[in-house]
């Protein structure tokens, strides 16, 4: 309720749209280096790695809500961003690796292939990394006094922090550690791989994307960038969102949950301490629900882009559901349309795009998307002055 209700996602659209300015600006940059101001580079075309811009969009996005600063890209990359970079990237290969022990026990006792050990010594790393944050963040609050107890310049550690003062105990410095953690975690990759499907979805249907371009043109003009409230103007952009989450949903199998009691689910006897395990990508496919399952047709979602859209389960459900959900959409819909409204996009050759799924807990794309951009030409001048 306190960091991602709607009335704190909003006092953030400023810092989102300034990261979405950024990432046009530094993908428009690169080209023109590419092509050493040669007047007529504009209408050619670049090959563009797009998921590093939008893991920098994202990381900062979040890392500015989170703790107020940013961290990747721009060519931000001092010692504290480079150690903070690879002690998410190992957290993200732990995450995702299986280990033997998991399956034979009696191997935890020795930690075979030593996967503990590394989990312990990069919580060490990152606890100490996060408390400093922790401590710089109530210095500055303590030395500016009320003068920092502006609603609108707060970070998610401000807030915690204020809250420390009226409840020491049920915001200890764990508490916000871990909520900085999970906040991490849970809402940059999720988003970054949603955006590059959907990009690797619409360079598979070139109508769709110009459908995409068109309602952008025709809301937003050329005089300016996309902004957050576009949003509800932009319902085509909806549907080609919703149905990226309905084909390639962020986390394929959605948390486990555990029976807390023997029932009764379809007709299957469950008992009591069963794990039960939710498969979103299968039950996005599955025909009788989704005429034509498995094909990408974003038209589904109907005029407003929302019609249906209550039978998918991109951000699970129930208690547990993603608290995140609002600002995920926000992030991505910001991301993919700044993308489609700025630049052209072409893929490399002839072949679709390679559409192949990473196994993992979050659902990446096996190869990242690389795909050719030139500058619309009606946006140049904006591009220009970026
Ligand atoms: C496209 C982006 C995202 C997707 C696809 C996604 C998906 C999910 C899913 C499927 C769950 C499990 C829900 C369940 O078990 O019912 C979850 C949990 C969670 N998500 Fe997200 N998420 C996204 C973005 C975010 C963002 C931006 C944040 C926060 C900043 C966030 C924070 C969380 C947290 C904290 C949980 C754990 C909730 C709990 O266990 O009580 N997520 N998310």
């Amino acid at each position: 309720m306190e960091l991602l209700s709607t009335n704190r996602i909003a006092m953030f659209a400023g810092s989102r749209e300034e990261e979405a300015r950024l990432m046009v600006k530094q993908i428009f940059q690169e080209r023109q280096h590419h092509f050493n101001a040669d007047h007529e580079c504009q209408s050619k075309w670049t090959r563009v790695e797009l998921r590093p811009k939008i893991v920098d969009l994202v990381f900062n996005i979040m890392m500015k809500m989170v703790a107020g600063k940013r961290y990747n890209g721009n060519g931000i990359v001092d010692e504290e961003a480079r150690q903070f970079q690879s002690i998410m990237r190992e957290i993200s290969e732990l995450l995702g690796s299986s280990t033997i022990n998991d399956f034979l026990p009696f191997l935890q006792r020795i930690d075979f292939q030593g996967v503990e050990r590394r989990m312990i010594r990069v919580k060490e790393k990152m606890d100490s990394f996060f408390q400093s944050l922790v401590d710089d963040h109530r210095k500055i609050k303590i030395e500016s006094g009320e003068n920092n107890n502006i609603e609108t310049s707060m970070s998610f550690v401000d807030v915690i922090l204020s809250l420390q003062d009226s409840n020491p105990q049920a915001y200890d410095d764990e508490t916000i550690k871990g909520l900085m953690l999970a906040m991490l975690l849970a809402g940059t990759d999720t988003a970054v791989i949603t955006i590059e499907w959907a990009m690797s979805l619409l360079l598979n249907h070139a109508n769709t994307m110009q459908k995409a371009w068109l309602e952008i043109n025709g809301n937003v003009g050329n005089d300016r960038l996309v902004n957050e409230s576009d949003y509800s103007k932009l319902n085509f952009l909806q549907s080609v969102i919703n149905e990226t989450f309905r084909l390639f949903p962020g986390v394929p199998v959605i948390l486990p949950r555990e029976s807390s009691d023997d029932c009764t689910l379809s007709g299957f006897d469950i008992k009591k301490g069963t794990i039960l395990l939710i498969n979103a990508w299968s039950i996005h496919r599955e025909e009788k629900q989704w005429e034509d399952a498995t094909s990408f047709i974003p038209e589904r979602f109907g005029k407003d882009g929302a019609e249906g859209s209550n039978k998918l389960l991109m951000f699970g459900g129930g208690r547990r559901i993603c608290p995140g959900g609002l600002l995920a959409r926000r992030v991505v819909c910001l991301g993919l349309g700044s993308l489609i409204q700025s630049f052209e996009w072409e893929r490399i050759g002839a072949d679709a795009i390679d559409l192949t799924e990473e196994p993992g807990l979050s659902m990446c794309k096996l190869h990242p998307l690389l795909a050719l951009c030139k500058p619309r030409q009606p946006m140049i001048h904006i591009l220009n002055k970026l």
